[in-house]
């Protein structure tokens, strides 16, 4: 069942290529993207002024992905909130609000709650989940399915690679409905999301002894910080949550600018920074954080762009990663997190698919 691989965990890590695929086989017809799915009439999706991403877990870092992609392409205003959050507030709600539902399992209790109220008030709900046939798919308007397949290890990691695909092309068509991108910015965004199949497969390819040896540095630590800036955060937050969930390691992520109002009085000689420092807009600024990280003595280990020599002026570990554009970067910066803390959890001796006190599907508040 684990296809000659030693544990869930690493098949489903090595399915990832599939997974973006599959997930976005079929969307492109005739030039224009087609989500038929959605439930939703062009004009219903013009309306929309205002969406809200709600989630749990890694779901919910897919959503801080999506909220940077639905701003930037459609320039409509997003907000990521966790279900548990969202149930109990009284958020601002009308007819013209989307909310995006993001559940791998499609049966969470929290999420499940947030969309019949959101329904109640009158929002339209868009689900994306891997189960078909799920609460969540049956109590939306509309539904995505990302195609990840069954995923036995607890700790989600296709899944969330195909919440990610599916919230970009999500994004992207909202874009076009709202006339900010082009038909032919749709079809040159939709090629290079299909290169991220390659892309994955090379880091998969290239990257494991880098990546071991990073392990290497953290096994023995007491904690770790994650940090990066723009989507470089949203990949630290999912980093962060992988590590402490198979490796019982402490974790944290912090955008990379907040370091310097608190979380840097935490660095002493040999604690691990580990920092998502692809080329972006951002990168010069990340590379400053990191280097008063370093003028600290911390065990710097940087995923960075292929092709960046300099880093590794700085950094103890380099681990590359294809470039792709700063919209893509989640797609295959994640990659190497996820190994990485499965690399941790078994130098700690941990069972990286059954982790303690972790359910797959949290059906209960
Ligand atoms: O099935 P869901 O996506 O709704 O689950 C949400 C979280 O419980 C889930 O992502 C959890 O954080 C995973 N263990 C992450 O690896």
């Amino acid at each position: 069942e684990k296809g000659g691989y030693p544990d869930f965990m690493l098949k489903e890590i090595y399915e990832q290529p599939r997974v973006v695929r599959d997930t976005l086989a079929g969307r492109l017809a005739g030039g224009a993207l087609a989500i038929d799915e959605l439930g939703l009439t062009l004009e219903e999706l013009n309306l929309i002024d205002r969406v809200y991403v709600i989630a749990c877990g890694t779901s919910y870092h897919a959503g801080l992905v999506a909220k940077n992609l639905i701003e930037g392409w459609a320039r409509i205003p997003c907000e990521v909130e966790a279900a548990s959050e969202f149930r109990y507030r009284n958020p601002i709600i009308t007819t013209s609000t989307l909310v995006v539902a993001v559940s791998q399992s499609g049966e969470t209790a929290d999420t499940l709650a947030a969309i019949r109220d959101a329904r109640i008030k009158g929002a339209k709900v868009f689900g994306i989940t891997n189960v078909v046939g799920s609460p969540v798919a049956r109590e939306s308007d509309g539904v995505i399915y990302t195609k990840a397949n069954k995923e036995v290890a607890v700790a989600s990691t296709k899944s969330f690679i195909g919440q990610v695909v599916s919230l970009t092309l999500l994004a992207m068509l909202l874009g076009q409905v709202k006339g900010r991108l082009s038909q032919a910015q749709v079809r040159l965004l939709f090629r290079e999301l299909g290169d991220t199949v390659q892309q994955i497969q090379r880091i998969l390819d290239q990257q494991r002894p880098a990546i071991h040896d990073a392990a290497l540095a953290c096994k023995d630590a007491s904690s770790a910080l994650f940090v990066g800036r723009g989507m470089g955060a949203a990949i630290s937050y999912e980093g962060a949550l992988k590590l402490k969930e198979v490796s019982y390691l402490h974790a944290e992520a912090y955008a990379a600018g907040e370091m310097k109002h608190g979380p840097i009085a935490l660095i002493e000689p040999g604690f691990p920074v580990i920092a998502v420092a692809t080329k972006s807009p951002t990168y010069d600024k990340t590379v400053s954080n990191l280097k008063e990280c370093e003028a600290r003595g911390a065990s710097l280990i940087v995923v960075a762009t292929e092709g960046d020599k300099d880093i590794c002026a700085i950094a103890d570990h380099v681990i590359y990663v294809p470039a792709v554009r700063d919209a893509f970067s989640p797609i295959t910066a994640t990659v190497p997190l996820q190994l990485l803390a499965r690399e941790v959890a078994l130098l700690r001796g941990c069972d990286v698919d059954q982790p303690r006190n972790l359910a797959k599907s949290v059906t209960v508040e």
